[in-house]
């Protein structure tokens, strides 16, 4: 798996699939949000669309792709800066990485046509510390696992 930080790069991967999230004002405004170290949110959703790509095609998991790279996208589409405790739409401050699934899906349905998968995608990947939100699709899988590694070498390489 290539370790790129090159976003136009990752972008593309993304375009075919979802290029109307892509562009849409709300996702973009993720540029402005830090999720870990320097990367910000709109980095971090891209690189996790592509590590769900890559662990689905080295795998040969047979994902349907489209709902694993929009689901991907839009699995931290919470749009504040979850460091920001006085952020308006950050409800719950102290326990973002509980709530923020929740918020992020509530304001995805808004901006999109969600499909089922795409729902469960972002419901539940931050599973297993949302202990009740076990995925049941193996694209759901795909992205909680690539958000743990992308998450891992955000911190540990990207500062
Ligand atoms: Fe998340
Ligand atoms: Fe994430």
């Amino acid at each position: 798996m290539k370790l790129s930080q090159n976003y136009d790069y990752l972008q593309a991967k993304a375009e075919p699939y979802a290029e109307d999230i892509l562009t849409h004002d709300n996702f973009l405004s993720m540029q402005n949000y830090y999720q870990h170290g320097s990367v910000s949110t709109w980095q971090h959703v891209l690189r996790v669309a592509y590590f769900a790509l890559e662990i689905n095609r080295k795998m040969h998991l047979h994902c349907n792709r489209r709902d694993l790279v929009r689901g991907a996208l839009l699995h931290d589409y919470f749009l504040y800066d979850w460091h920001d405790h006085a952020a308006e739409l950050n409800e719950h401050p102290k326990l973002h990485g509980f709530y923020h699934p929740t918020i992020a899906l509530k304001n995805a349905k808004k901006d999109f046509d969600l499909t089922a998968l795409e729902c469960e995608i972002i419901y539940k990947h931050m599973w297993p510390l949302t202990l009740t939100h076990v995925p049941t699709k193996r694209e759901a899988w795909v992205v909680s696992m690539a958000d743990k590694w992308a998450s891992f070498y955000e911190t540990i390489f990207c500062r």
